[in-house]
């Protein structure tokens, strides 16, 4: 009895000490680095057509996170709205500079980390991968980041080091993995199949899945709709005032999400920032640069997904308050 004992006294710290070796290699080792991905790309042409397709995915998707204020241009700031718990992440600068922006990363080195999450360097950047956006749309963003216009031009601004919490370090050596390169073309669908469509605009290109879904860490984002609830919201993010804020049910449940809205207020909401309940707060960003037709293919698809009966509670209600 007491053999049987001690030897369950051995395992239990044996485990014990395994635990803690592993916290203090996640501790030291911080965020971890990779091989260099290597996608087969070669030079893109950065065409008007791209520049301008660019210029509307960049400002819809990656400007809320890179856009200083004080700077007027892509230069990066600090990420007041990622969940407290990550620690402080800054995005970087993705100007033209050759030392501080992107300025000497080339095409595919681009391609590589907007795909993975991988840096020309290997070191894995804190940041939304676009494993489903289309090659043509990543060209685009590429395109425009080159372009003449003024947010992207050479600003010399350094990018600040992460300061992650324990817990990003550890979500990152686990459920935030780089994503593996796409093996094949990705191509959108036609935007005659609104469905399909809109598919692509949820999970490729504007990414809404991912605020949209229960939680950040529980996101498939190789397989999107295998996210816990998804679209179902409850994701909680910061307002830029620092509230917790939890993103909304936009599925199409009647009661506690879309399915009693009709396409117009759909339309409102996503474009405008303006819903049935009243204006939108930040982080929502506002898609006023989507076109119509995207928002319409977007209701379109949020018809077909699983309706989720998930009541979330509106911003400063005490329940939103109550569920952190
Ligand atoms: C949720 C916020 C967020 C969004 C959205 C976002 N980024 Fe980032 N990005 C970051 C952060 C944070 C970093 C720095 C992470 C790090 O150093 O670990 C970063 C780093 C980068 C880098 C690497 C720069 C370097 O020198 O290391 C590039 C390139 C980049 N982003 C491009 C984009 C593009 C293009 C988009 C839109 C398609 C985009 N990002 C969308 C947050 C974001
Ligand atoms: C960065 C995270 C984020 C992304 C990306 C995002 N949303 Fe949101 N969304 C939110 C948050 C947070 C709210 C809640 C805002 C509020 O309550 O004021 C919200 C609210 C909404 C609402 C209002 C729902 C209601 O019941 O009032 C709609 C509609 C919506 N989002 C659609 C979309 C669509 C469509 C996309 C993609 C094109 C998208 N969102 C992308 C965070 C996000």
């Amino acid at each position: 009895m007491k053999k049987i004992f001690r030897i369950l006294g051995f395992t239990v710290a044996g485990v014990f000490f395994l635990v803690a070796c592993a916290a203090a290699f996640v501790s030291v080792s911080g965020i971890p680095s990779y091989d260099a991905p290597k996608p087969l790309v070669a030079k893109i042409d950065y065409t008007p057509v791209r520049v301008a397709q660019g210029q509307k995915i960049v400002n819809s998707m990656c400007a809320d996170c890179h856009l200083n204020r004080t700077t007027g241009a892509l230069t990066g700031k600090p990420l007041d709205d990622m969940p407290v718990a990550f620690g402080k992440v800054y995005s970087a600068n993705i100007t033209q500079d050759k030392q501080h922006g992107i300025g000497a990363w080339t095409d595919a080195e681009l391609v590589g980390m907007l795909r993975t999450g991988i840096g020309r360097d290997g070191r894995q950047r804190v940041m939304p991968n676009f494993v489903h956006m289309s090659d043509e749309d990543v060209y685009s963003v590429i395109a425009y980041l080159h372009s003449p216009d003024a947010q992207v031009q050479a600003n010399p601004t350094p990018s600040h080091a992460q300061e992650p919490s324990f817990l990003l370090k550890a979500l990152t050596h686990t459920v935030m993995k780089p994503t593996p390169l796409p093996t094949m073309p990705v191509v959108a669908p036609p935007t005659t199949d609104a469905v399909a469509y809109g598919r692509y605009l949820v999970m490729g290109r504007y990414k809404c899945y991912d605020c949209h879904s229960k939680d950040f860490k529980t996101n498939n984002d190789l397989e999107p709709e295998k996210s816990d609830g998804y679209m179902g919201g409850g994701n909680e993010l910061t307002t830029p005032k620092g509230q917790p804020i939890l993103s909304r049910n936009i599925t199409p449940d009647p009661e506690t999400g879309i399915g009693d809205w009709t396409e117009a207020q759909f339309v409102r909401a996503v474009r405008f920032g303006l819903s049935p309940h009243g204006p939108l707060n930040a982080p929502m960003p506002k898609f006023s640069l989507m076109e119509e037709n995207e928002a319409k293919a977007i209701y379109a698809y949020l018809q077909t997904v699983p309706a989720l009966k998930n009541n979330v509670p509106a911003l400063g209600t005490t329940a939103a308050v109550a569920t952190r």
